[in-house]
Formats: C-alpha cells, sequence, structure tokens
C-alpha cells in the first residue's frame, strides 16, 4: 500500500461494505461471512478510524433482544479494544420480504409503521454508541409502475416520518443528524428523492430543515448522468454535506460500487479538491468522515476485500497529494486567473446599484462589445483541465 492512514484521516467504511459476501442477482455468495469483531479488528489495523452499520448487518433481522444485546455488547467490547468509533448507523429498510414496497411509503399503513418503529430502534442504538450521523437510504421508497404508487402522497409520507423522528431527536436533545442518500434506481426502478436536488427541494418542505442533510453517493449521482463533484458543491452551497458515501462507478449504468478513485478519476480529482481546498479560505470545505461504500468486487478472496479496503483510501490519499501540489503550482494559479475562475467570486452588482444606474452606464451595454468573444477572449478552460490531468497523472 502506498499511503498508510491514521485515525486523523478520519476514514470510515460501513459494514455492509467489507462483509459484502459477493451475492448478487446472477450468482451465489463467493465468500464466507465476515464477523463484526473481526471487520473492526482489522479497520483498526489498516488505518481506519470508524465503523458504520444497519441494524440488519449486526444482528439478523428478527433477532431475538438477548442476541440482539449479545452483538451490540460485541461490538461495543470491539470498539473499546482498537479505538475504533461509530460515526454513522442506519436502517435497514430494504432487505426483509416486508418492505418489498418500501418502509415510510409503503402502500401499506401498517408496514410503514413497522418501519418508523425499526428507525426509532437503532436511532437510539445509534446514540447509544455516539453517532452523529443517521443516514436515510431510501432504495425501496418508489415503484416500478406509474400506476402503482402515488408519489404525492408517498412523498407526503415520507416527510411525515422524517418530521416524527426530527421531533423525538429534539425532545431528547440528542446530537445527531439526518443525512438524506438519493439515489434514482435500484433496487426499485424508481427510487424517491432520487439525486441531490430532488432531496435539497425535499428537505425545504420538513418542519426542522436543520436537522436535516445530504449523504450524496459517487456512483448514484453518476448513474444519473449527474456531475458528482458539482452535486456535492451544491450541497455544500447549502450545508447540506452531513456526510458523504465514496465509491467508483463507470457511467450510466447499475450501481458498481467500485473503490474510489476506479471510476470517473477526474471527478475524483475534482471532488477531493473540493472537500480539501474547497472552503472560504482555501481549507477543507467538510471535515466529516470519509465514509466509503464501496463492494469488494465477488472475484476476490478476504485478501482481495481488505486489499480493495486499503485502495480506497490509498487512493484518496494519494488524490490529497495530488490536489495540494495542483492549487499550490504557480502555473495553475495563472492559469486559474486567465481563465477568471477568481473572477465569479465577485458580486455582479456594486453595492447599492439601481436598475436607472445600470441603465444610465453606456459602458455596459451601448459601448459594450459583445462582438469581442467571437474568436476572442477565450477563457483558457481547456488549458486548465490539461494540467489538472497532468498533476493527475503525477507529471508534476
Ligand atoms: C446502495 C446504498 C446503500 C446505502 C446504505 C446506507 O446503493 O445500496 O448506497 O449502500 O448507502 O444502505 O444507508
Ligand atoms: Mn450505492
Ligand atoms: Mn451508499
Amino acid at each position: 500500500m502506498t499511503h498508510k492512514p491514521t485515525v486523523d484521516d478520519r476514514f470510515s467504511f460501513g459494514l455492509w461494505t467489507i462483509g459484502y459476501s459477493g451475492i448478487d442477482t446472477f450468482g451465489s455468495p463467493t465468500r464466507a461471512p465476515m464477523d463484526v469483531v473481526h471487520v473492526v479488528e482489522k479497520l483498526a489495523e489498516i488505518g481506519a478510524y470508524g465503523l458504520s452499520f444497519h441494524d440488519d448487518d449486526l444482528f439478523a433481522f428478527g433477532s431475538s433482544d438477548s442476541v440482539r444485546r449479545g452483538q451490540i455488547d460485541r461490538l461495543k467490547q470491539a470498539l473499546a479494544d482498537t479505538g475504533l468509533i461509530v460515526p454513522m448507523v442506519t436502517t435497514n429498510l430494504f432487505s426483509a420480504p416486508v418492505f418489498k414496497d418500501g418502509g415510510f411509503t409503503s402502500n401499506d399503513r401498517s408496514v410503514r409503521r413497522f418501519a418508523i418503529r425499526k428507525v426509532l430502534r437503532q436511532l437510539e442504538l445509534g446514540v447509544e454508541l455516539g453517532a452523529k450521523t443517521f443516514v436515510m437510504w431510501g432504495g425501496r421508497e418508489g415503484a416500478e409502475y406509474d400506476s402503482a404508487k402515488n408519489v404525492r402522497a408517498a412523498l407526503e409520507r415520507y416527510r411525515e416520518a422524517v418530521d416524527f423522528l426530527g421531533d423525538y431527536v429534539l425532545s431528547q436533545g440528542w446530537d445527531i443528524r439526518f443525512a438524506i442518500e438519493p439515489k434514482p434506481n435500484e433496487p426499485r426502478g424508481d427510487i424517491l428523492l432520487p439525486t441531490v436536488g430532488h432531496a435539497l427541494a425535499f428537505i425545504n418542505s420538513l418542519a426542522h430543515p436543520e436537522l436535516v442533510g445530504l449523504n450524496p453517493e459517487v456512483g448514484h449521482e453518476q448513474m444519473a448522468g449527474l456531475n458528482y463533484a458539482a452535486g456535492v458543491a451544491q450541497a455544500l452551497y447549502h450545508d447540506k454535506l452531513f456526510h458523504i458515501d465514496l465509491n467508483g462507478q463507470r457511467g450510466i449504468k447499475f450501481d458498481q460500487d467500485l473503490v474510489f478513485g476506479h471510476g470517473d478519476l477526474h471527478n475524483a480529482f475534482a471532488l477531493v479538491d473540493l472537500l480539501e481546498n474547497g472552503g472560504p479560505n482555501g481549507g477543507p470545505a467538510y471535515v466529516g468522515p470519509r465514509h466509503f461504500d464501496y463492494k469488494p468486487s465477488r472475484t476476490e478472496d478476504e485478501s482481495g476485500v481488505w486489499e480493495s479496503a486499503a485502495a480506497n483510501m490509498s487512493n484518496y490519499m494519494m488524490l490529497q497529494e495530488r490536489v495540494k501540489a495542483f492549487r499550490a503550482d504557480p502555473e495553475v494559479q495563472s492559469a486559474l486567473r486567465s481563465a477568471k475562475v477568481f473572477e465569479i467570486e465577485e458580486s455582479t452588482l456594486s453595492p447599492g446599484e439601481t436598475v436607472d444606474d445600470l441603465k444610465s452606464d453606456r459602458s455596459l451595454w451601448e459601448d459594450f462589445d459583445s462582438q469581442a468573444f467571437f474568436d476572442g477572449n477565450g477563457f483558457g478552460f481547456v488549458r486548465l483541465q490539461q494540467l489538472a490531468t497532468e498533476h493527475l497523472l503525477g507529471e508534476w
């Protein structure tokens, strides 16, 4: 491994990622299940700082209270022994048959009520373990057939559930926030809140929007043909980047969950640049967990699982170095200036300027040379992108 992380790098992994057995729609598992204590020990060994999990990852759906508690205690002991923490938890509202039409938005009211109970239980466990973020990924909240789902009513039920849970968090004074994870499709034909933009609009309809943010995933935006780094930038703009799911995806197809950096590498470069250098004074724009939600390919045995886990962190760290060098390079700074990248930070109107002021300023209209932009006034964006490419390829 090229780069060995420490806890200060804040890398975390889902228990379901490392624990993925290789099962898919066409094939059975290719690896044995992994015990949580082993996962925690190995993650600590390779330099991660956190573990996240769904309730059903730790204790099977329908487990008795004593089995559940036994598993929680084993996890707690492993955390105490290694120093690993649980920055985020989430609920599985998608695997069990009862959720075949969703949890919060199932057409069946009794399922919706059952789903809220299941989330409450996992929320309480998250608080017990000190988690600061509660992710909501509604993979089954959706439909295959337009006639089967009243989308407006389903969104209202979604809102009802999130508001109810938010009220509970506030009444308890808990230090935990919700992060909605958008995804366009898979497992449902169409999923509600399919992109960052849809989810942002939904959050604005909530009773306590300040309690709810986003957990955008690389592959999910890219499955919709969208620019992930740009989506994350908008989430940051609205102060809604509460958590992040890093992985790799190659184009518009099924959710590949590749290692971070094994998909669209240019966009990964832009993302790391944004997260690390995109703050108001050039510092980090995001300080939360660098969370990997990937699947070790089913072609790998257990050694390949750990190899791929390390690759996620190593790729992130290599990109961290590359983007730092990119920003520090005087040629890049001059290319940024000539591309007017800094000029967009300047407000378009001067303080107090009125419509009349604009109308009387001849330089804005009558004397403005818009023809100069024909075969002139090029922005030089390609040069900038080539410099980014050279840095990415280690040419500096
Ligand atoms: C997926 C999702 C999930 C969620 C997880 C946490 O496409 O399967 O990315 O892995 O992130 O359920 O809520
Ligand atoms: Mn995913
Ligand atoms: Mn995810």
